[in-house]
């Protein structure tokens, strides 16, 4: 393709793109496609001489479309939003026509300094502690993960690293792996199964604490933990706590935590994957009280901040632990700078990294903070729109505080009965809504996530899911 071909072809891709998601509102939000409906619609074979991108453009539609769960439909209500704009869609063009991999500074130093840059202006949107800020002129300072669970495993493997060198420095006589043995980590029942996750890929125990009856893990209950392990001669060194958990957007009391892990000498990770993003506004930053206490912070602008995937920023106060956790040197990757600016691939899992700090940069200043302060401040208005339809009809409950864009919510009754309406909503396909379960209640959730959603789509949702529950209510008279 020459350049008149690409020019030609992205414009007539970025007429679809506008035209698809301008219109994305008429998609049925769940295709109906079967498993393997791909298969006879493409040849086995790649082609052997090069095809017109015009046939590209015609497949979309019968061959990718269809088998599309449209994200962006404001109908689509499922797991937690996952961000896009227009903004971010060109930044990824021009990340794609750059095509560098920025795992040194000298591998493409617009690239690391970019991010450098951009995690300080976020994090002073956010008001973080200036610990965690490059600008501060300390150790601290923020990098682009791809993901929260990459966020969660990185900070996993820094503690491990700093509290086998703490262990050894007073048993200089115990090896890796009896300490390893002994070390524990801990989070919520409540948080992502990803933390979990990084125990079993770190090679470490970790303990799911009971929460409180508002679903938040509180520090007393961390502090018996800890103090039982010790007994047994474990060696705690990492916790978690979530702001704003998957099933019920339950905010663990850092503030109550932060301070036991300090006592105990306990790393403290946050992850905040789908709320952080509302920490740009001040009504929402007492959420956030008590990460002075945190040793790493991490939300996903992916989710929430309008960075399309995969943008998860996450600071640390002293990332020494991370970069000499993953310390390997090969000479082919050093350079005259070293020190000077952050080599990137020591505070990361792969060595690879794209430009993502450009996404950032072009929806942080094409949105200014006012209109990304705007957009959660929608969405949130929504949520609560939302759970006024549900309070408002005395069949349903809310099963946990709505404090930003997610409603838990369920008809009175058994959990088979709810089981029933989802199955029934989502085979309509109208909305898409994913279930939860808490204390073996299982409940309904109800995400606010397009960029498109507006109150008419709300009250729409609403409809559509009382709609169903009147058929399933109706059905179940009969039957008795
Ligand atoms: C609280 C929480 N942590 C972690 C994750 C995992 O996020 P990621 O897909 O970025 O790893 C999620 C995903 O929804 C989440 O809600």
């Amino acid at each position: 393709m020459d350049a008149d071909g690409f020019k030609d072809f992205a414009k007539e891709m970025t007429d679809y793109i506008a035209n698809y998601l301008e219109n994305i509102r008429d998609r049925r939000v769940l295709p109906t496609v079967e498993p393997g409906y791909m298969k006879p619609l493409l040849p086995s074979e790649a082609p052997q001489a090069p095809e017109k991108w015009e046939d590209i453009m015609s497949d979309i539609e019968r061959v990718i479309m269809p088998g599309v769960t449209h994200w962006h439909s404001p109908r689509f209500h499922a797991y937690f939003p996952t961000a896009q704009s227009y903004p971010a869609i060109v930044a990824d063009m021009l990340s794609g026509a750059i095509a560098c991999i920025g795992f040194t500074w000298m591998a493409s130093p617009a690239c690391t300094e970019l991010e450098v840059l951009m995690l300080d202006w976020l994090g002073k949107m956010l008001e973080l502690p200036n610990e965690f800020l490059a600008s501060s002129g300390g150790k601290g300072g923020g990098v682009i993960q791809g993901t929260a669970s990459e966020a969660t495993l990185v900070a996993l493997l820094g503690a491990k690293a700093k509290k086998i060198r703490q262990v050894k420095e007073e048993h200089p006589d115990m090896t890796d792996n009896d300490i390893i043995a002994k070390l524990v980590a801990y989070a919520s029942c409540q948080a992502h199964s990803s933390v979990e996750r990084a125990g079993l890929l770190g090679g470490v125990k970790f303990r799911l604490l009971d929460v409180d009856s508002k679903y938040k893990l509180r520090g007393d209950t961390l502090a018996e933990a800890i103090r039982q392990d010790r007994e047994k001669g474990l060696i705690p060194f990492y916790a978690v706590a979530t702001l704003g958990t998957t099933c019920s957007c339950a905010f663990d009391k850092l503030d109550e935590l932060g301070p036991v892990c300090n006592r105990e000498d306990v790393w403290i990770h946050v992850d905040a994957a789908y709320a952080g993003s509302a920490f740009i506004c001040p009504e929402f930053r007492y959420l956030l009280k008590g990460i002075e206490t945190a040793d790493s912070f991490n939300f996903n602008p992916h989710k929430w901040m309008l960075v399309n995937f995969d943008c998860s920023t996450m600071w640390l106060k002293d990332p020494t632990y991370v970069i000499n956790a993953f310390n390997v040197d090969p000479l082919y990757l050093k350079h005259d700078q070293q020190g000077s600016a952050p080599d990137y691939r020591h505070w990361q899992i792969p060595l690879g990294r794209r430009f993502r700090a450009l996404k950032l940069w072009f929806v942080l200043r094409l949105y200014g903070v006012e209109n990304l302060q705007k957009y959660i401040r929608n969405h949130v208005t929504q949520a609560h729109e939302f759970e006024a339809h549900v309070k408002s009809d005395s069949r349903f409950e809310i099963v946990a505080e709505v404090i930003l864009g997610l409603v838990c919510f369920r008809l009175k009754g058994s959990n088979d009965i709810n089981e029933m309406l989802l199955k029934r909503i989502n085979g309509a396909g109208y909305i898409h809504l994913v279930p939860s379960k808490i204390n073996d209640t299982y409940f309904l959730r109800l995400a606010i996530c397009s960029r498109f959603s507006e109150s008419q789509d709300i009250d729409n949702s609403w409809r559509e899911i009382k709609l169903r529950a009147d058929e399933l209510l109706e059905e179940q008279s009969v039957t008795k």
